[in-house]
């Protein structure tokens, strides 16, 4: 079975910011689907796809804008159900007979709205306007509006800026909101993707189970009998495809781990022990810690680090690679937003901040052609694929670490000395952390060691050790962050036990900036 044999409904992205959280939704009611921007959605595409349901997406322009995207006219042709949602509502109605309005004329709407209901019995509005007050909760993001529904349409609900917030063509099963139910705003919001699959016919037949079957299948599929390299890093994704590959291929699969010397306590040994005892993978543990260190001596500009970890790591990652005979394929991990953002027509290039270390050249200069068994999946996808695979949920739950690991989490020059402290003090706070059972609430913390020694003192002597600082912050893609509001016994018992158990570190102090204006990482 692959994923043409599932039931399969296309998203046609028209570029709104939250496109995304409408295959989230639809994914959390195991139904398979796949996010398209509309310039490749075209009549061939269509007939390929076969899909059984087709989503508009909103977007940022506006249909009366001559040469605005439009879906091609076959979508309506096709005899499957359409839902249509802000901008994807004033498309279908222009598209079929209906006007749209510019927002100027007072109905521009923005944030939360109440819907209330004109007709109740559509089956797309099951489940809707039944908590006794008659109205739901939705959020609204408009310019323009419909001003005049297309033939063969009815109202099913109102909104004081938005007269057809919702409407329906039942004969032809075309429906379209004004609205967005995909976001939180609209609390009720996943009913209606849950209506609209169920009027299609889905019958949710998209499980973890039923994926790991088909990616082991296409995997074999792919690689033959041919060997594959994956370096582990250590982090989710490339310990879930790696688990995944061994399932699907046993040893032609060779793991490279590279041990840059600037990981946390334990933290090689303990992911080759899992992987390579437990798990019976082949892994090569590349043990290139003196390299590292040696090249970034006296190094203290964040930017070289990172330039000399990311050079060095794909030297060394090719001289190992290199002793792998035969190998024709690269693993990577690469998730279902990479590609999605890889295809986005709206997002241009955006300023580097920090430039992040991966493999992404990799692939050509080796000749090596690229498995990427998680291509479909999104983050907490592929943690559930994880748990399917066997993996443990201490492991799949573990907060982001970065590639440069601890170089950028010890400003200013990096020592042997202080690294041996930096991962000291870390095991301590992560260890209170998961002590006070906040581990899973916060999504990434770690100790940085300052550049700075400051004066304190211990019993009855001076002491002139390391300052360091606690980082902690909730998010939900790395993008933007807030600082975890750690109650003050707790830091206050955190700093009293590093200063009691760490050598080296006689003061501690948190950081309270969020991102923006800080980052998470200290470099
Ligand atoms: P910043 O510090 O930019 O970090 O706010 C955002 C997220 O990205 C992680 N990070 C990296 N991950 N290679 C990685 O694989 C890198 O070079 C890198 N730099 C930052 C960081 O830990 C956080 O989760």
């Amino acid at each position: 079975m692959n994923t043409a044999d599932h039931d399969r409904l296309l998203i046609i992205d028209f570029g709104s910011q939250v496109t995304q959280l409408i295959a989230r939704r639809l994914r959390e009611l195991n139904v398979y689907c796949e996010i398209h921007p509309f310039q490749n959605v075209t009549d061939a595409f269509l007939t390929e796809f076969a899909p059984k349901a087709i989503i508009f997406s909103g977007g940022p322009d506006s249909v009366m804008r001559e040469g605005s995207p439009r879906p091609p006219r076959k979508a309506y042709e096709m005899g499957v159900p359409i839902l249509g949602i802000c901008y994807g509502q004033q498309v279908m109605m222009q598209d079929l007979g209906g006007k749209v309005e510019a927002g100027e004329h007072a109905t521009a709407e923005f944030g939360r709205a109440y819907v209330t209901p004109t007709e109740t019995r559509s089956d797309l509005l099951a489940g809707w306007f039944m908590d006794g007050t008659g109205r739901e909760q939705v959020w609204m993001s408009h310019g323009d509006h419909v001003s005049e529904i297309a033939p063969g349409f009815d109202v099913l609900g109102t909104s004081p800026g938005a007269p057809f917030a919702i409407t329906a063509d039942t004969e032809r099963r075309f429906y379209a909101v004004q609205f967005h139910p995909e976001v939180h705003h609209t609390p009720n919001g996943k009913t209606l993707y849950q209506n609209f699959v169920q009027l299609a016919g889905f019958t949710g037949d998209w499980t973890m189970g039923a994926y790991r079957e088909e990616a082991i299948r296409k995997i074999k599929e792919q690689v033959g009998n041919k060997r594959v390299i994956c370096g582990l890093s250590g982090g989710v994704d490339s310990s879930v495809a790696a688990a995944l590959l061994h399932d699907a291929i046993g040893d032609q699969l060779t793991c490279v781990f590279v041990d840059h010397g600037l990981l946390r306590l334990n933290e090689g040994e303990e992911v080759v022990a899992m992987f390579r005892d437990h798990m019976n993978l082949q892994v090569i543990h590349a043990q290139e810690q003196e390299l590292f260190l040696g090249e970034l001596d006296g190094v203290s500009d964040p930017e070289t680090k990172r330039k000399i970890i990311g050079r060095l790591f794909i030297d060394v990652f090719q001289k190992y690679a290199n002793q792998i005979e035969g190998a024709e394929f690269l693993a990577q991990g690469t998730l279902y937003p990479d590609v999605i953002e890889s295809v986005s027509f709206s997002g241009g290039p955006s300023v580097t901040i920090k430039s992040h270390h991966n493999v992404g050249g990799l692939p050509e200069k080796m000749g090596l052609k690229l498995v990427e068994p998680l291509r479909e999946l999104f983050k907490d996808e592929v943690r559930e694929l994880g748990r399917e695979l066997g993996l443990p949920d201490s492991f799949i739950g573990r907060h982001p670490f970065p590639g440069p690991g601890l170089a950028i989490r010890c400003p200013g020059e990096i020592t042997r000395e202080k690294l041996e402290i930096l991962r000291k003090a870390d095991a301590v706070y992560i260890d209170q952390i998961r002590k006070h059972g906040l581990y899973d609430e916060i999504w990434q913390a770690f100790v940085a060691i300052l550049p700075v020694r400051t004066v304190g003192v211990m019993g009855d002597g001076r002491t002139y050790d390391y300052a360091c600082a606690l980082r902690a912050v909730t998010s939900v893609d790395g993008m933007t962050a807030d600082y975890y509001p750690f109650s003050h016994d707790f830091l206050g018992e955190t700093a009293t036990r590093i200063i009691n158990e760490v050598k080296g570190i006689n003061r501690v102090t948190y950081d309270i900036t969020s991102k923006p204006p800080g980052t998470i990482e200290w470099e």
